[in-house]
């Protein structure tokens, strides 16, 4: 079984990438096999800033090492360190229907919104196909946007297979992973970075904390008693706290007497418990980079050793 999926290093992450995505590849990595990359050809759509794109993939890379992926138990890498996966998109593009792509919902938004869609975005499901059928990747977690694109891959695989009359590529499942009931961000609405609304997870202390103080709660007066469940202040701490500790929080906001301030401070200082080690791995990564790039060089080796064994099978099905 190869568990695959990857991450768009479109702006740092957040609490809504980590308790949407990042901590459950965590947990998923030991798998038989886990690949995790950085998509980097795919952020190309949105980042056209060489310092940036950069930057973000360094720091996507430290992000991911710092909150426990084990280079040991999970292959890491880069998309762009892999060309097979270039050269496959191709091939799958040669099968791939124009009414497909203009269904899918990043380049319709687009143009729904009158604004100019490029041929990246276009046949960006495409690219993602080949990221997931180079590996014969099994299972591919993914967040609820992502079905989508999904379905398509498997269309793809389908459409080659049907076409050259062989099992040229696995037909990966989906495995949509858990909304977490939701993660509200500062506003109450759910965090995005689209919505202005985030908290991430590496920022200085002071920043941090500014941070969690800016939630939207409602007006109730200190002494009043307090509804946790419709609170993103309590919505935020349940993601970090135990049954115990939650009931705890939640017995205080109902007795009264408990200002928001005071439960922001709470919640503050339990994500810095949470991410203390983070933290302090994270600080020691920083002052070894050349490992860090050592961590992503041997994961593409690895993987383009698979993505070539694939590649090598598609070229062959379609005669070059
Ligand atoms: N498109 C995905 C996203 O924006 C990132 C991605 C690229 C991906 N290739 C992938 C995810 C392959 C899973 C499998 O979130």
């Amino acid at each position: 079984m190869r568990v695959l999926s990857g991450i768009q290093p479109t702006g740092r992450f957040h609490l809504g990438n980590y308790f949407g995505a990042i901590r459950q590849y965590i947990e998923l990595q030991h798998h038989d096999q886990a690949f995790y990359f950085i998509a980097d050809l795919h952020a190309l759509t949105t980042i056209r800033d060489k310092k940036q794109l950069r930057e973000l993939t360094q720091d996507a890379a430290l992000d991911l090492l710092a909150l426990g992926l084990d280079p040991e138990q999970a292959t890491l890498y880069q998309q762009s360190d892999v060309p097979e996966v270039t050269e496959l998109t191709w091939l799958l593009m040669t099968v791939t229907q124009m009414s497909l792509l203009e269904k899918c919902h990043a380049y319709k938004d687009k143009i729904a919104k009158g604004l100019a869609a490029d041929a990246g975005l276009f046949t960006y499901p495409v690219l993602m196909a080949a990221d997931i059928l180079a590996y014969d990747s099994n299972l591919v977690p993914v967040g609820q946007d992502q079905v989508q694109h999904l379905e398509v891959t498997r269309d793809i695989a389908q459409r080659f297979n049907h076409i050259y009359e062989q099992e040229v590529f696995v037909l990966p499942e989906g495995h949509v992973l858990k909304e977490t009931s939701k993660v509200p961000g500062t506003d109450g609405e759910k965090m995005s970075k689209s919505y202005n609304n985030t908290i991430g997870i590496f920022e200085a202390p002071k920043k941090l904390r500014k941070k969690f103080m800016s939630i939207k709660t409602d007006s109730t007066p200190v002494e009043d008693s307090k509804e946790p469940e419709t609170c993103s202040v309590f919505g935020l701490y349940k993601l970090f706290a135990n049954d115990e500790e939650q009931q705890a929080l939640a017995e205080r906001y109902r007795a009264g007497g408990m200002g928001y301030g005071e439960a922001k401070q709470t919640l503050y200082e339990k994500a810095m418990e949470h991410f203390a080690e983070a933290r302090e791995r994270r600080e020691k990564l920083e002052q070894n980079l050349s490992d860090v790039e050592d961590i992503l060089q041997a994961g593409a080796k690895k993987a383009r050793e698979k993505a070539r064994e694939v590649l090598d099978r598609a070229r062959e099905a379609c005669g070059l």
